[in-house]
């Protein structure tokens, strides 16, 4: 298995890659959703606002991650994972933990300060993320399960509490993915 950073020329097949993964696992309406959202990803989010990696096998996209830019009045440099899938026939085999693993140090290579996601602490827990409050990082939308909002610091810090509002990128910024 291969991991690196995306190539565009690739978009249709990481945009198939999610409509299959979330088809299969939470029915063809959230494929779609999250295969409209990556799409929006790739197509119209500013490059310096977008990382997206990818792992590879036997040159088929097995796997595939994004993360997108947060904007805090603090100014600090934050990014959000979401969201990220495993080829339903690669699962658990620690493809999904590798490619957070390889995403997370691309960033912080990268200056970011920050990362956040909103998904099961169970699985995120894996990697670093903690459950966290709107307290201590506001969210950009109304979270409809805040027990799923995660952040970790990747300058080896405690979180301290960001004061003010958040903002996500364009296609992030729908009530319904929150
Ligand atoms: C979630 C996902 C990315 C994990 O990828 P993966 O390659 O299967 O994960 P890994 O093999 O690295 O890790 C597997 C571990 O995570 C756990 N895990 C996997 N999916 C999980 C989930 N949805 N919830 C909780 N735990 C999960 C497994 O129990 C396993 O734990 P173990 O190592 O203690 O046995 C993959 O299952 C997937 O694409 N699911 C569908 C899409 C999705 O839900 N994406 C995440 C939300 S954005």
């Amino acid at each position: 298995m291969k991991l690196s950073t995306y190539n565009p020329n690739n978009a249709d097949k990481i945009e198939q890659l999610f409509i299959k993964t979330f088809s299969d696992s939470e029915g063809q309406s959230e494929g779609e959703v999250i295969g409209h959202l990556v799409r929006e990803f790739m197509d119209s989010t500013d490059v310096n606002d977008l990382h997206c990696f990818i792992a590879t096998e036997d040159e088929q996209i097995i796997g595939s991650i994004f993360f997108t830019r947060m904007i805090f009045e603090s100014g600090i440099n934050a990014f959000i994972l979401s969201p990220v899938a495993t080829h339903t026939d690669h699962q658990g085999k620690g493809v999904g933990q590798k490619l957070i693993n390889f995403g997370l140090t691309a960033l912080k290579e990268n200056g970011v300060e920050l990362a956040i996601t909103y998904g099961d602490p169970n699985f995120y827990s894996k990697v670093g993320f903690s459950v966290i409050t709107e307290q201590v990082v506001p969210a950009p939308q109304k979270l409809e399960q805040p027990e799923g909002w995660l952040a970790q610091s990747l300058v080896g810090d405690e979180i301290e509490p960001i004061t003010g509002k958040s903002h996500c990128v364009e296609a992030l910024n729908k009530p319904e993915l929150w």
